[in-house]
């Protein structure tokens, strides 16, 4: 079975159809989902979601284009959330120096507050890192993130930067950029990764895989994902899916 470790399925991109699509998993090899909180409003959806579906679990946090919103009130509120019983992690939190806003040091103090939060509720944490690898490596080593447990979602750096990740004892979240033909790098660090320390995941509806590129995402295109990292390590395709799973039990605790 497939699980899936990183969706947004609160998306307005699924009004039309969540619920069939959703309840289309398991007859696809699909048995758990984690949908991922970005903001305020998608937390809320999110444990909404976890409440709807056995499969659905939930991580709570919020985005680093997102923390403009964030204030002490809001934060102790994040906090109550994570007390939900099928919350298994904190995220996605990190830093993302793509877009400027907001600045730097906003989306720092937040991140670092938002992995104090999943030390004191005793979560795993989902992390996103966007044209920002030091300064996420800095602030996860002097937060001792080793110690929560953690993936780095929609792993992006070089094999050089997945060495530090491994030190760290970290898992890679790998989704449908590993199909596209000019994700060299990417291939190169996933030849290099254990495969007993990777996820599979989408980001849906965002980040499709060939032969889908472009379109919806959803979990539904695993299997390509899958085939790919089955490729490149040379192993069997359901090799992949068993041990990913196991990774993903075994780092949010979850029992299937
Ligand atoms: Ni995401």
């Amino acid at each position: 079975m497939i699980f899936e470790s990183h969706a947004h399925y609160d998306d307005e991109a699924f009004d039309g159809d969540r619920d069939a699509l959703l309840r289309s998993f398991k007859e696809n090899g699909i048995d758990v989902v984690i949908n991922v909180g970005a903001s305020l409003k998608s937390c809320v959806s999110t444990l909404e979601l976890t409440k709807q579906y056995s499969f659905v679990y939930g991580a709570i946090g919020v985005h680093p284009s997102e923390t403009g919103e964030l204030n002490e009130d809001n934060f102790r509120w994040l906090k109550d959330c994570c007390a939900s019983e099928k919350v298994v992690a904190v995220g996605e939190i990190g830093l993302d120096y793509h877009y400027d806003e907001p600045e730097p040091a906003v989306q720092k103090k937040w991140f670092e507050r938002q992995l104090g939060l999943a030390k004191d509720v005793g979560l795993p944490v989902i992390i996103h890192s966007r044209e920002a690898a030091k300064d996420t490596l800095d602030i996860l080593k002097y937060a001792d993130a080793g110690n929560l447990g953690g993936v780095i979602h929609c792993y992006s750096y070089s094999r050089e930067t997945a060495r530090e990740y491994l030190d760290m004892d970290f898992y890679f979240g790998i989704g449908g950029v590993i199909t596209f033909s000019n994700a060299k790098k990417l291939k190169e660090a996933v030849e290099y990764i254990p495969l007993n320390k990777i996820l599979l995941e989408t980001d849906s509806p965002y980040l499709a895989p060939e032969p889908n590129r472009g379109k919806r995402n959803s979990s539904l295109n695993i299997p390509y994902i899958a085939k790919e990292i089955a490729a490149i390590k040379g192993v069997d395709y359901e090799e992949v899916l068993e041990v990913t799973h196991d990774n993903a039990e075994r780092l949010f605790h979850i029992n299937k």
